[in-house]
Parts: structure tokens; C-alpha cells; sequence
């Protein structure tokens, strides 16, 4: 099987490639990424041992790039990461969020039908169906429930769905969605809370929740994520889509109190800082399709994998150190400077 991982640079892909590299070492697989800001070579040291991985850097809205590249490699498989992914950022500038996020999975799409997939898989997230209230915990988002954005980044990301579904449709490509909740784990780049928060945590620096800190994620460890899309790739039916996510919500406040707890930080680190603009109250899945279907569950709780993950930021600081860059620091002041 050849597979093109595209955006395997950032955090879910290179935690994908290395799940496939171990349940599937014939796979030859190729990591099509532009290495922006949140895609990092230094996360695939291991992975680059192998000679049946390649990495080629580049823009999925590139259409002479990635027709290239289609008609040269003839993938069978296609997983598309590749997006720009930060809620954030999408408030700074929307702009980049819809050429990579719309534009580059059309161009994919194209290059996909033109050359030929035996299957399309675009990763998508449960933001697409906006927000749950706070004081309804009985409502979870299901395959049906409708989309419903709130924020540049998830509107762009409803977008490219309704491409991958209409060129199911319209030209019959072989493609399925899968829309997770919340991920966090090893390799996430330093502006997504868990991780911001650790290193602040690390450094003795003000941990800014934004708000009240009631808003509520459902978070999933990483390797869950990719066994679910692995799953999906083997046994997942063509034109359809799949929820992933693992029961696990919690308050972001009880998120960094619980990094606190893990490196014996105080609480006096927590400062409220004003809101994010049109923040989602709450995310929740319901995995009942995926788990019926396909016989998916998670093998990770909360609690072991946030440990896992703490210590692992206190023992990568090396991976960690290099991006806390320039860049980095004026996106930290743009960002938390006024608030
Ligand atoms: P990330 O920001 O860590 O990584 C994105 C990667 O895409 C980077 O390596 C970046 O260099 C690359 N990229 C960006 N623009 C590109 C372009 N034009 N061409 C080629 N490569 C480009 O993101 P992530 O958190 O790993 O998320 C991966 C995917 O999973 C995204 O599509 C996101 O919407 C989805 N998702 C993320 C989460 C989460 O909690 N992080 C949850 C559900 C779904
Ligand atoms: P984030 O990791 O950006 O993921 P998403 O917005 O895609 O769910 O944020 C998770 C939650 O944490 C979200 O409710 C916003 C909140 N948050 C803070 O309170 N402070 C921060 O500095 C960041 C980055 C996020």
C-alpha cells in the first residue's frame, strides 16, 4: 500500500505516521507537508529511519505541486491532516484558513480522482457542529447532528467536508470523514492549551484561562485517534462519516488544575484573562456509530494520559526549547499581551 500523509509534520500526523509504521511497517508512506509554524521535521526523527518513508515539503493548494506528485507516486491511500488548525490564530487572520483548509483539500480531491485512490480519508473535528449548551449534558454530537460553526477555523474545516462528500457523490471518489474531539498527547505544538499550560506551568509563568474557565472539551488521547482512522482506512464504508471521541469531558479549569497537580505547580499560577470571540461553550461526541460499526473504543483514560503526556513535555524539552522562538514569542504578545 502506498499512502500519502499529508501536514505528517504537525501533531496528529506524526503521531499517525509512527502508529502506522508500527501496525503496518509495509506500508510505503510518503508525508506531504508545508512546515508552517506548527510543522516540525524534529517530531519524525524515528520515523525517517525507515526506508519506507519519504518526506516531500510542500502546499496541498499547490494543484501543479500535488498533480505532480499524484501522477508520479499513484497513492492508493490518501489521509489528509494538512490544515491550519489553531482556533486562535483563525481570529488573527481567516484568510490562510481557507486556502489550506478549503482550496488545499479540493486541490487533494482533484488529484485524488484524476489519478485514481482506493480511498480519501479527510480528518476532520467535532468543531464543525458548533457548541453544546453547559446546562444540557444529555446532548452529544452525532453523525447527523447539524453543522453549525462558530469560528473561521471550524467554518473553513465544514467547508472542505462538503467538498470530500460532494466529490463522493458527484464523481464517486472512495471517501470517509472521521471528526474527533479535543486530542492532546505527544508532539502538540505549544499554543493548544494542554501544552501551553505545561510549559508555562514548567517556567513558572501565569496560566491564562480564558473567561471563566466553564467551557468544556472532550478529550482523547492521540493514539486512540489514529487507531480510529486506521480502523476507518480497513473497514470504514465509502461516503460515510464517523464521530471519535471517548466520553472524557472536563472543565478547562479542571484541565490545568490537574497540570498543577501533575508538576506540583500552586493555583495561584491560574490568572482569568478576557474571553476567546465566539468561544464554543462545549464539546461533546457520541462515538455509539464507530464503536457499533467498527468496534472502535479508546484504550486511554484521562487520567493516565494526561500524566503520560506531562511527563513528556518535562522529558522533550528538547523537542519544546527550538519552538519557543521569535515567532513564537510575538504570537504569545499579540495573543495574551492585552488581555
Ligand atoms: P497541526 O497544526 O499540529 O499540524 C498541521 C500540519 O499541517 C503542520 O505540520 C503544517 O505544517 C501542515 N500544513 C499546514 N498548512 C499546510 C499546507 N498548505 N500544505 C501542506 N501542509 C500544511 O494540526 P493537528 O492538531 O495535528 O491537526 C491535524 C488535523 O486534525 C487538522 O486537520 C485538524 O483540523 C484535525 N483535528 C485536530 C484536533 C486536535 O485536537 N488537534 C482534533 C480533531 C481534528
Ligand atoms: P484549544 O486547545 O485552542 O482547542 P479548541 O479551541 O480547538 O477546543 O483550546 C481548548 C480550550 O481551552 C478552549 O475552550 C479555549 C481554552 N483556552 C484557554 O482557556 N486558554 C488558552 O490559553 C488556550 C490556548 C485555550
Amino acid at each position: 500500500m502506498k499512502l500519502c500523509v499529508t501536514g505528517g509534520a504537525g501533531f496528529i500526523g506524526s503521531n499517525f505516521i509512527y502508529y502506522m509504521q508500527k501496525h503496518h511497517p509495509e506500508y510505503e508512506i510518503l508525508n506531504l507537508d508545508l512546515l508552517t509554524y506548527a510543522g516540525n521535521l524534529e517530531s519524525l526523527k524515528e520515523a525517517e529511519a525507515s526506508p519506507n518513508y519519504r518526506f516531500v515539503r510542500g502546499d496541498i493548494a499547490d494543484t501543479a505541486l500535488v498533480t505532480g506528485l499524484f501522477e508520479k507516486e499513484r497513492f492508493d491511500i490518501v489521509v489528509n491532516f494538512a490544515a491550519e488548525s489553531h482556533v486562535d490564530r483563525a481570529v488573527l487572520d481567516p484568510s490562510v484558513f481557507v486556502r489550506t483548509n478549503v482550496l488545499g483539500t479540493q486541490v487533494l480531491l482533484d488529484a485524488a480522482r484524476t489519478f485514481g485512490v482506493k480511498r480519501f480519508h479527510q480528518v476532520s473535528t467535532d468543531e464543525v457542529y458548533g457548541d453544546l449548551p453547559l446546562d444540557r449534558p444529555d446532548l452529544f454530537f452525532t453523525e447527523t447532528s447539524p453543522l453549525h460553526t462558530s469560528s473561521p477555523y471550524s467554518a473553513a474545516k465544514a467547508g472542505a467536508d462538503l467538498l470530500v462528500l460532494a466529490y463522493h457523490r458527484t464523481f464517486g471518489l472512495p471517501v470517509t470523514i472521521s471528526r474527533c474531539s479535543n486530542n492532546y498527547g505527544p508532539y502538540q505544538f505549544p499554543e493548544k492549551l494542554i501544552p501551553l499550560m505545561i510549559l508555562r506551568a514548567l517556567k513558572d509563568e501565569p496560566l491564562p484561562v480564558y473567561g471563566t474557565g466553564e467551557n468544556v472539551r472532550d478529550w482523547l488521547y492521540v493514539d486512540d485517534h489514529c487507531a480510529a482512522i486506521d480502523l476507518i482506512l480497513q473497514k470504514g464504508t465509502p461516503g460515510e462519516v464517523y464521530n471519535i471521541g471517548g466520553h472524557n469531558e472536563y472543565t478547562n479549569l479542571s484541565v490545568v488544575k490537574t497540570i498543577l497537580q501533575e508538576l506540583k505547580k500552586p493555583e495561584s499560577l491560574i490568572s482569568f484573562v478576557s474571553d476567546r470571540p465566539g468561544h464554543d461553550r462545549r464539546y461533546a461526541i457520541d462515538p455509539a456509530k464507530i464503536t457499533k460499526e467498527l468496534g472502535w473504543k479508546p484504550s486511554e483514560t484521562f487520567t493516565h494520559g494526561i500524566h503520560k503526556t506531562v511527563r513528556w513535555y518535562v522529558e522533550h524539552s528538547d523537542w519544546w526549547q527550538h519552538i519557543l522562538s521569535e515567532e513564537y514569542s510575538r504570537y504569545i504578545e499579540v495573543m495574551y499581551g492585552s488581555r
